[in-house]
């Protein structure tokens, strides 16, 4: 089995204030000080990535930078929106596109969601992809095509050097911020069917190397058996990533886990 470095997110959403937001980097970054092998991001709301960032940086924690959202075009008439330039300004390394609360709250086609990725790898950028059925479609039998659908149309005119530094998530909508994780069978089975997609997109060298990574009511007592999964290569936690000892503890079991893949 190819070793790939795990990857944890912590997906901030609108949480947070200044205070609040500082004293949780403060306390990720001290708690994830010493980690290796595992790739750590925290995904805070725009007004506080410059603080956070501040605050990453002062502390020589290794812990990236990224942003929950982004818009394709470089600058312009886009009220309300933010350039991966302007990202770039303010030292964001990674951001997340396709949320499913983008998707589902805010409106976002795959068409717009794919724009969007190419936006920020053309730039050099590092992206997290977010993909998920909704429980509507689980229920019709519908996840593999719909996952499917989101992975090829997300990342269609995306050339595989490029696919390389993309963390696809995988994200069913009925176990986000629900207390209902899928269980490890089942997202096994969906991380190897996303995985075997981007083998035929792609090639195989490329569908080893990629992180497909799980979210959706990750805590620090499910991590280590969800990570223990063959293609399951960490996490993106939203909840209990606001808690700095449960996510510097989910960072931990993601690291355990590739150990004992490798
Ligand atoms: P949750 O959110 O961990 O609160 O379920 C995960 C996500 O939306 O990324």
């Amino acid at each position: 089995m190819a070793s790939r470095k795990p990857f944890v997110g912590g997906n901030w959403k609108m949480n947070t204030n200044r205070t609040t937001g500082s004293d949780l980097a403060r306390a990720v970054s001290d708690g994830l000080m010493t980690l290796d092998g595992v790739d750590a991001a925290v995904f805070p709301p725009f007004p506080y990535l410059l603080t956070v960032r501040s605050i990453l940086r002062d502390r020589g924690s290794s812990i990236r930078l990224g942003s929950q959202d982004v818009y394709h075009q470089n600058d312009g008439a886009f009220t309300g929106e933010v350039s991966v330039a302007m990202l770039k300004d303010c030292g964001v390394q990674t951001a997340l596109v396709g949320h499913s609360e983008r998707r589902h709250v805010i409106g976002e086609k795959d068409e717009l969601i794919n724009k969007k990725l190419r936006a920020l790898l053309e730039a050099g950028m590092d992206a997290v992809l977010c993909v998920g059925e909704t429980l509507d479609e689980r229920e019709a039998g519908h996840q593999e095509i719909v996952n499917s659908r989101q992975v090829r149309t997300g990342l269609a005119e995306i050339p595989a050097p490029y696919a390389e530094r993309l963390v696809i998530a995988y994200e069913p909508v009925w176990a986000i911020g629900t207390g209902k994780t899928a269980s490890p069978q089942d997202a096994q089975e969906m991380h190897a069917a996303i995985r075997n997609l981007i083998s035929r997109l792609y090639n195989a060298d490329v569908a080893a190397r990629v992180r497909i990574i799980y979210g959706g009511s990750v805590k620090a007592d499910n991590a280590a058996e969800l990570f223990s999964q063959p293609d399951i290569d960490g996490g993106l936690i939203g909840g209990a990533s606001l808690k700095s000892a449960d996510f510097v503890a989910i960072t931990k079991a993601a690291a355990e886990a590739a150990k004992d893949k490798a």
